[in-house]
């Protein structure tokens, strides 16, 4: 079973097997929502090649450095950050463009706890797909965050993954469930999400509508309207983070 309270969740890794469930459009909507709440954060990015950050807020050309310039010419994570406009608590650290870059588990530890006292919370947004890099890195985090969409395989995807996690100790995951459709909420949806929750076997944290708003402002660099239906997903799951109890509407 895993823990039911969530204490300290500082480094959170959002994971998910398949790609495109919503990792980064997460990252961005959590990171967003907890800087608004007024917890200093910072969003690593480790998709490497599938960089995104940027443009999804609205920074797309005004990132000097990145993650590449910490790996490969030392500079200090401080100064590689870059603070995001729209909410003051926020930086993130952007992956390397050069997509053949890597890191390893022991650098990301290492970046993580060089700066821990500067936030109250660091996210990581990890690449896609299962491989053994992934894990090594993702171990190390507070709390895994497992995103799947209720799309068969990728429930498949993240139980495999959410199993893996387990075998190999580390019991602090919550379950988001992304991209749920306002029509699939009408016709039995709930039944269908207790389904979902049930066959990947942790404790469910949130659940993110589909939203067309969420697409859209990620997609033009533009901050995400006060009435995106994602934005109280996305608001209600930090404050869960912090220790809130909020309980789950869906609407
Ligand atoms: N809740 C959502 N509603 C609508 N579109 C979404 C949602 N979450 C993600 N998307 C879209 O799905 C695609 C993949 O999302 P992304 O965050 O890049 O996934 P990943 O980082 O897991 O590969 C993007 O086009 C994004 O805009
Ligand atoms: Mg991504």
């Amino acid at each position: 079973m895993a823990d039911s309270k969530l204490k300290d969740p500082k480094l959170i890794a959002i994971t998910s097997g398949k790609g495109g469930t919503g990792k980064s459009s997460i990252s961005y909507g959590i990171g967003y929502t907890l800087a608004k709440q007024g917890n200093r954060t910072l969003i690593i990015e480790l998709d490497f090649g599938l960089r995104c950050l940027d443009i999804m807020f609205g920074m797309n050309g005004n990132v000097k450095y990145d993650l590449g310039n910490v790996l490969k010419d030392h500079m200090q994570i401080l100064d590689a950050v870059t603070r995001v406009p729209s909410a003051s608590n926020l930086e993130i650290l952007c992956a390397p463009k050069d997509p053949f870059m890597t890191v390893t588990a022991k650098q990301v530890v290492e970046i993580c706890r060089s700066v821990r006292k500067y936030y109250d919370f660091i996210i990581i947004d990890t690449g896609a797909g299962i491989s053994s890099h992934v894990f090594d890195i993702v171990e190390q985090a507070n709390l895994i965050l497992v995103v799947t969409t209720p799309d068969p395989i990728c429930i498949r995807d993240a139980t495999m993954m959410s199993d893996e996690f387990y075998t190999r100790g580390n019991k602090r995951q919550r379950l988001l469930i992304n991209k749920v459709s306002a029509e699939a909420i009408k016709s039995h949806m709930i039944r269908n999400l207790d389904e979902i929750i049930d066959t990947v076997g942790i404790q469910l944290l949130g659940v993110i509508p589909d939203d067309l708003m969420l697409k859209e402002s990620t997609g033009k660099g533009q901050t995400l309207p006060v009435d995106a239906p994602s934005l109280e997903a996305f608001d209600a799951i930090s404050r869960r983070l912090t220790g809130e109890h909020v309980p789950l509407v869906i609407r």
